[in-house]
This record gives C-alpha cells, sequence and structure tokens, in this order.
C-alpha cells in the first residue's frame, strides 16, 4: 500500500485528550514498523460549529473523503444541548458517517480477563464474553425521512421520525454480519421487532435470504426486548449480533459495560470498499473532560482496529493489543477500570505505558 493518510478528529470533550494519546501509539508503531503512515487534523463535533458555525465544515469532509482512514474521539457536550438539530455536535458524526457510507459499525466486546472485577455482572457470566455488535449505521430511523416537529391544527405539537430500511441496506449489512461470523463463532443473532413493526419483518426476511448464502453460518433471530435482557442474563449465547442503527446504538452500550467499562472498547464503521473511521464506542464525557483521567485505551484499540481494516498492517495491530493487555497486567488502571490493588493513572499516564510496552 502506497498511500497511507491518516485523519484525525479529536472533538469534543475527553476527545482531545484521548486521542492525543492515540496519535502516539499510531506514530509509535509508524516507526516501528516503517507503516509510512502520514496523519493531520481537521475539525468536527461543537468545536468545529464554535470555530465555523457548522459541525461539519465542508474542508473537514473533503479531508475525510480523500483520507485512507479516520481516527475520531467524541462528539457533543452540554454546551450545545441548546442548538437547533441540525447544528449540534452529533450531526457531525452523523454527516461523515452517511456523507463516507460507512453503513457497516463493527462494536467488539471483548472482556480482557485482567478486568473481570471491574464488570458490574458476576465474573461467571462474563468471563471470556467476546460478541461482536455489527450495527448497521446509515439508515433507519436515524436518517429516515420525514422528520420533524411540526404544530397540528389543534395548535399542539408533534414530533416524528421514520424508521426506514430499504432490501440492499439490509442486504449489505446482512453480508457484513455474516462475513464477520466465518472468521469467528460462524453464529450470528440478528435482532428485530418483529412483532411490531414491519420494517422488521422485512429486516428478518431479508436476513434468511442472504443466510442462504452462508451455509456454514448459523442464523437466529431475537427480539430487540429481549435481546437487552439476553444480554445482561447469559452474554456468553451470542457470537455475532446484526441489527439496525438505534437497536444497535442501545445494545452496544450495554454490551460494552458488561467487559467492565465502555472506556475500553473500540469500534470501526466501514464503507464497501473497506476504508472507514475508527473510534471509540464511548461519547465525550464532558463531565469527566480536561482533567486527565479519561481512559484513552478505546482510542488506543480504534487504532488497532484501524491498522488491521484499513491499513492492512495486522502485526502493528497485534502489537497495540498485546501492549494494552501487558499494561493491564502489570494492574494499571484508569479510574473507570479500577478495582482494589490496582495502581489508578491519569490519561497520559496509561499513554506512556502503553507506549512503554510497545
Ligand atoms: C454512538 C453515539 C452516536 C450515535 C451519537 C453521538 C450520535 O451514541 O456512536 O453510539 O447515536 O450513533
Ligand atoms: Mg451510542
Amino acid at each position: 500500500m502506497t498511500s497511507r493518510n491518516v485523519l484525525i478528529l479529536p472533538g469534543d470533550g475527553i476527545g482531545p485528550e484521548i486521542v492525543a494519546q492515540a496519535v502516539r501509539v499510531l506514530d509509535k508503531v509508524n516507526e516501528k514498523f516503517a507503516l509510512g503512515v502520514t496523519h493531520e487534523s481537521a475539525l468536527v463535533g461543537g468545536s468545529a460549529y464554535d470555530e465555523t458555525g457548522s459541525p461539519l465544515p465542508e474542508a473537514t469532509l473533503t479531508k475525510a473523503k480523500a483520507a485512507d482512514a479516520i481516527l475520531l474521539g467524541a462528539v457533543g457536550g452540554p454546551k450545545w444541548d441548546g442548538l437547533d438539530m441540525s447544528v449540534r455536535p452529533e450531526k457531525g458524526l452523523l454527516g461523515l458517517r452517511s456523507n463516507l457510507d460507512l453503513f457497516s459499525n463493527l462494536r467488539p466486546a471483548i472482556l480482557y480477563p485482567q478486568l473481570a472485577d471491574a464488570s458490574s455482572l458476576k465474573p461467571e457470566i462474563v468471563a471470556g464474553l467476546d460478541i461482536l455488535i455489527v450495527r448497521e449505521l446509515t439508515g433507519g430511523i436515524y436518517f429516515g425521512q420525514p422528520r420533524g416537529i411540526r404544530t397540528l391544527e389543534n395548535g399542539e405539537r408533534e414530533g416524528f421520525n421514520t424508521y426506514v430500511y430499504n432490501e440492499s441496506e439490509i442486504r449489505r449489512i446482512a453480508h457484513s454480519a455474516f462475513i464477520a461470523a466465518r472468521q469467528r463463532g460462524k453464529r450470528v443473532c440478528s435482532i428485530d421487532k418483529s412483532n411490531v413493526l414491519e420494517v422488521t419483518v422485512l429486516w428478518k426476511e431479508i436476513m434468511e435470504e442472504v443466510a442462504k448464502e452462508y451455509p456454514d453460518v448459523e442464523l437466529s433471530h431475537m427480539l430487540v426486548d429481549n435481546a437487552a435482557m439476553q444480554l445482561v442474563r447469559a452474554p456468553k449465547q451470542f457470537d455475532v449480533m446484526v441489527t439496525g442503527n438505534m437497536f444497535g446504538d442501545i445494545l452496544s452500550d450495554a454490551a460494552a459495560m458488561l467487559t467492565g467499562s465502555i472506556g475500553m472498547l473500540p469500534s470501526a464503521s466501514l464503507n464497501a470498499e473497506g476504508r472507514g473511521m475508527y473510534e471509540p464506542c464511548h461519547g465525550s464525557a464532558p463531565d469527566i473532560a480536561g482533567k486527565g483521567i479519561a481512559n484513552p485505551l478505546a482510542t488506543i484499540l480504534s487504532v488497532a482496529m484501524m491498522l488491521r481494516y484499513s491499513l492492512d498492517a495486522k502485526d502493528a495491530a497485534d502489537a497495540i493489543e498485546a501492549a494494552v493487555s501487558n499494561v493491564l497486567d502489570q494492574g494499571l488502571r484508569t479510574s473507570d477500570i479500577a478495582s482494589e490493588g490496582n495502581k489508578v493513572v491519569g490519561t497520559e499516564e496509561m499513554g506512556n505505558a502503553v507506549l512503554a510496552a510497545l
């Protein structure tokens, strides 16, 4: 691969702090494995709005389209809560997802054995947990039209959104899930609400149709409310879970917490060519922004996913994942994942430890 240009989008809240550590890790493996990665930064989210009046400035979108991969921190915060929906920080993130057609969102929930105590569930329920949530990311109720808040004839206001999926949108995310399952436990559980919502009746039907092309992978279906319950009751029953945008948003936060902290989980959002945006599953955590205590590991692990999926640098990805595991073995923890007997460290110290382990 010749061009390896990464766009760095720190964003808001803890975004800049955690991304700074992830970039140090990227620079380190770049040097160590002679990857030839170059990177530049741009504005997105609330910080972009403050500077330019748009959460996704044209310049950022242009750079994003040209990049081989994107590393994003997080967007949003109470400072921008009052803004019109069209310019909220989250629109920057959603705009990147839809403009780059990043329809396939991979959210692994893996329990590091060292963190079994940090989970809110009993260790035996989560030990060895390894789930992959495949979330459709550019359709469904997040993007369906019409949407808005209108005033009815009687003067009362009404909010409305549209939950819509067409066959090709369902088909391509189904393929993502089946392909991913082939490389793991060969089981896909498709999550729907087909007892109430027609759109997910179609979803279920297309999943069945695509499953025929993957006879080596087992497909099952589960209603979303039951899936939420099963995730906290017996999460190890799942291998790959595939679902739409909104259910995936909700279930992936629940799955993340099983692993001790949402601060540990990376994600990849890929388009049909495998180009992608990589970000931690967690948000901008405005309550701890600027304090230097945020956990940078999800972002550092997102760099590993980026190297593996978009930059064809598996060895570097493996090295980062091993370094993170090594740091946890040493007993180092940011406060979100600390239990008794651990050494609690801040964001930068955690970055230092990962660099040292590399
Ligand atoms: C996520 C986030 C976003 C989403 C927000 C920030 C728009 O919660 O990536 O899960 O809802 O998709
Ligand atoms: Mg979310």
